[in-house]
């Protein structure tokens, strides 16, 4: 007989700020939390920082969302100018990427994604300007709004031309992921020479950016993106691939050609800070239609485990930060102030990624109470805060924390934990939660983000993503027929 999945507490189900702080001690973790929120100008949500030169008017960041949802050219469409909108609305001061826009078509992670040419600039333009007008109409100002572009290749997970068709670039085979993507030999490696060029494709993209009015861009290292995979492309042969120096010769090369191309464009870079081996549902523990709890690959035969960045190479459940801070040095040299740090891939270990209660149709559920997966991410986010007081950190993972996030947020800023809240998931129910907090406005209970997942698995099943559940706007829609319908039919396999 199958053993019974486990249970979690369910945070909207707890009374109270003291029952959430009593189900964080029964976890034996270790979470700060505010009993009482500070609202108005003392609100240590509203506090402005500086990072080389810009100043950030509050602590509130918006991570960067794609939404499935661009034309076929790499266009924004209107859906596209909602979201954005929509980010503009929660107040946030610190805008991340917006969204991630591919570098050249065979870099797009579905066939809707934005890209950047040539003749993106002015619909950049038009993007970051319905964000400002809304963030105005929110908040009365823009002093202090400072709004990035995040530049990505897919790499591995590239699908470019036909949604559900991987067409990966990869840098390296990977003993657990290559048969997840169909990659069976040596045909999809990038060269050096490719590599080469796509350099250059990212000093045009950032060349555009500034030309359409961004304070920076993110130069995206997560994920299992192709950014994130130059940084555990261990076996790989050449220039790009071996040692650190190697491994990081992308970032370098990136960074100090946009230095002097765009000297005004600052550069950040969102990280996964930590991995672990990839996860798939526990097979003793599924059945069809119904995956069990995660449990990692397996990876015996694969140790010293040589496939991962900020992953201990002896027990790859475990991460290992020794890399991590060896990059965030380089940062440093690179004056690369601005971090937003983020963990693992929503595509191999969702838990760690965007700890969720319910999990997308191609997870599993999940292998540990997702308060673990959240604390866990804010607990490196402060060891690396403490190593690097100095960097400007963005945290992320916060959205499970449901009713009490403005309390645990609160708390670690307080007591220096991270220096902005980044906001993923939640942005797409109730974008501005944490301004209400800090306005000592009431929350507004059926807009808080249940982590549903839906969010996710609207693009797992080539639909545009949001929040089906919770937002209005998809309420009754075709489209939610549609997420619905490819729900049932999965559960039916
Ligand atoms: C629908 C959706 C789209 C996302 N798109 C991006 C993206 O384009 N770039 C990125 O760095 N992260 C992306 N993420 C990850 C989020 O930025 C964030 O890291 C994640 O949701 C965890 O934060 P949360 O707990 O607040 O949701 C996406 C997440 C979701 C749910
Ligand atoms: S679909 Fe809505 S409620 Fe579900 S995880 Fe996404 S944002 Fe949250």
């Amino acid at each position: 007989m199958a053993t019974p999945l486990p249970t979690f507490q369910r945070l909207g189900a707890l009374k109270d700020v003291g029952a959430f702080r009593a189900h964080v001690a029964s976890l034996s973790l270790d979470l700060p939390c505010d009993d009482e929120l500070i609202a108005g100008d003392a609100s240590p949500l509203l506090q402005p920082v500086t990072v080389g030169g810009l100043t950030i008017r509050n602590r509130i960041c918006v991570h960067p969302m794609e939404g499935w949802d661009g034309t076929p050219d790499g266009r924004p469409s209107e859906a596209t100018f909602r979201r954005w909108r929509r980010f503009g609305q929660s107040g946030a001061k610190l805008i991340w990427g917006g969204e991630a826009v591919a570098v050249r078509h065979d870099g797009r992670a579905n066939p809707n994604q934005l890209f950047i040419g040539p003749n993106s600039r002015e619909d950049l333009a038009r993007l970051r300007e319905a964000l400002v007008e809304e963030h105005v109409r929110t908040t009365g100002s823009s002093e202090g709004l400072v709004i990035g572009l995040q530049l990505t290749h897919s790499g591995r997970y590239s699908q470019p031309n036909v949604k559900g068709r991987p067409e990966p670039r990869i840098l390296y085979l990977h003993p657990i992921l290559d048969r997840r993507v169909g990659v069976d030999s040596d045909a999809a490696i990038l060269t050096d020479g490719d590599i080469r060029k796509l350099v250059e494709d990212y000093h045009a993209a950032a060349k555009v950016a500034a030309d359409a009015g961004f304070d920076f861009v993110d130069v995206k290292h997560c994920h299992g993106y192709l950014g994130h995979e130059f940084l555990s492309a261990h076996t790989r042969p050449g220039n790009y691939g071996g040692s650190f120096e190697h491994r990081t010769r992308f970032l370098r090369e990136i960074v100090e050609v946009v230095d002097s191309v765009s000297p005004k464009l600052h550069v950040g870079v969102r990280l996964s800070a930590f991995d672990m081996v990839p996860f798939r549902p526990d097979p003793l523990r599924s059945s069809p239609g119904k995956p069990g709890p995660g449990a990692p690959e397996p990876h015996d035969h694969l140790l010293p485990y040589r496939w991962g960045f900020g992953v201990n190479v002896e027990d790859p459940t475990q991460y290992d930060l020794g890399e991590t801070v060896r990059l965030l040095e380089l940062f440093r040299e690179l004056r690369v102030r601005l971090v937003n740090l983020s963990a693992g891939s929503p595509y191999y270990n969702p838990h760690v990624q965007r700890p969720a209660y319910y999990p997308p149709s191609d997870g599993y559920q999940p292998p540990e109470d997702p308060l673990v997966g959240v604390a866990r991410q804010m607990d490196v986010v402060r060891e690396l805060k403490g190593r690097f007081p100095e960097t400007v950190m963005v945290g992320t993972g916060y959205s499970y924390l449901q009713e009490y996030l403005p309390n645990v947020a609160q708390a670690a800023l307080r007591e220096g934990w991270v220096d902005s809240i980044g906001l993923g998931r939640v942005v797409l129910s109730y974008p501005e939660i944490l301004l209400d907090a800090a306005r000592g406005t009431a929350l507004q209970a059926k807009k808080i983000c249940r982590t549903f997942s839906d969010c996710t698995t609207a693009p797992r099943n080539g639909l545009p993503s949001g929040c089906y559940p919770l937002d209005e706007y998809y309420k009754g829609s075709e489209l939610h027929e549609k997420l619905k319908e490819a729900k049932a039919a999965r559960k039916g396999k």
